[in-house]
């Protein structure tokens, strides 16, 4: 079953390019526009939205803080993104026009499950990002995106993750077109960048190896730090929690700009932090400044492990170590970038000799409180 691989995990990265294919199949017409029919929720209905609130845990939380900056931007509807262990037990503010993303493999984790029902209560039409067909999230919401991303066996979740955020994206494009926003160009232009991406998943997959060689000299270590700015802040928060689900080890992901108001005191000599560099095209400025950030943290004895864009030139002088990621528009980054570091947190969990498919104290789905 394992199709060759000695792992779930190693099988499930390496069919991302698929999974993220299959997700897309469909979705995009001809004509290049979106056609999300399968969603029923009408789109005068998704004209009158004037909030959304994505609930998810663990990996697909981390699936919605990116989704954020995808639906700020295209649609110009308040998102916000909140732990669905804490929604539920907060008295959140929500009303018939809010919309209510549940994001979720399995379709069966109890939090998320317990925040949809009670964003139900108070009026808000739910929809369901979810890659289990028939599953109970799905069942109790009022529309479902699904995911195609084939069962995930592996309890570290890789290429539900890539799926959720494609099935996100689809979702903010498609807000952007019905609303009908300024941003109508980029929209058409991102989405023709969406339908080739699983071609650039795939090239990042083809140029592995030296991360995972890099992972085994590593694997001593006690502690790695995440470093990622915008769209890259979720990503470096998804690269600790695999390391720690998967290496036991102590990792922790940081917003670059909070480097000085805290974390930087953590910096200590040979210490390798993971940085991703955002592209020095589009945001430039946030690219520059975390190369400076890079450069602080060097000159203080980190061992930096940088993640950048093929022809970004301006971090080659403070990488001790340089992972080359596919040119893509800024806010589809996380497409990329992410899969480094699951082959790297695959890698270490293999090179301490833990169980890569069943992390110790772990279940796939966690249907208890
Ligand atoms: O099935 P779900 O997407 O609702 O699961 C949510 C989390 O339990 C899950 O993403 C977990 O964090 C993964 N093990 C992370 O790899």
């Amino acid at each position: 079953e394992k199709g060759g691989y000695d792992y779930f995990m190693l099988k499930e990265i390496a069919e991302q390019p698929k999974a993220v294919a299959d997700t897309l199949l469909g979705r995009i017409d001809a004509a290049g526009s979106l056609t999300l029919d399968e969603v029923r929720i009408s789109d005068a209905e998704l004209r009158e939205v004037d909030k959304v609130v994505i609930v998810a845990c663990g990996t697909a939380f981390h699936a919605g803080l990116i989704a954020k900056y995808a639906i700020e931007h295209w649609t110009r509807i308040p998102c916000e993104v909140e732990l669905a262990s804490e929604f539920r037990y907060r008295d959140p503010i929500l009303g018939a026009r809010s919309l209510v993303i549940a994001i979720s493999q399995s379709g069966e984790t109890m939090d998320t499950l317990m925040a949809l029902r009670h964003a139900r209560q108070q009026g808000s039409k739910v929809l369901a990002i979810c890659n289990t067909n028939g599953s109970t999230i799905p069942r109790e919401s009022d529309a479902v995106l699904y995911t195609h991303a084939g069962p995930e066996v592996a309890v570290a979740s890789t290429k539900a993750f890539l799926t959720q955020l494609v099935a996100c994206y689809l979702v903010a494009l498609y807000l952007g077109q019905v609303r009908g926003t300024k941003w109508g160009d980029e929209i058409t232009a991102v989405i023709r960048d969406l339908s080739h991406i699983s071609g650039a998943v795939e090239r990042v997959l083809e140029t592995m190896e030296p991360v995972r060689a890099l992972a085994r000299t590593l694997a001593h270590k006690n502690t790695v730090l995440f470093l990622g700015r915008h769209v890259g802040y979720p990503v470096a928060l998804e690269g600790a929690l695999k390391l720690k689900e998967l290496a036991y080890m102590h990792a922790e992901g940081f917003a670059a700009g909070e480097l000085k108001h805290g974390p930087i005191a953590l910096i200590e000599e040979d210490l390798p932090v993971v940085v991703v560099v955002p592209s020095p095209r589009g945001r430039s400025v946030l690219h520059d400044k975390i190369v400076s950030n890079i450069q602080e943290i060097r000159a203080r004895g980190a061992r930096t492990i940088v993640i950048a864009e093929e022809g970004d030139e301006a971090v080659v002088p403070y990488a001790d170590h340089l992972i080359r990621i596919p040119v893509t528009p800024t806010l589809l980054q996380p497409l990329v970038a992410t899969v480094p570091l699951q082959v790297f947190a695959c890698e270490l969990a293999t090179a301490r000799g833990n169980e890569v498919d069943q992390p110790r104290n772990l279940a796939k789905s966690v249907t208890v409180e």
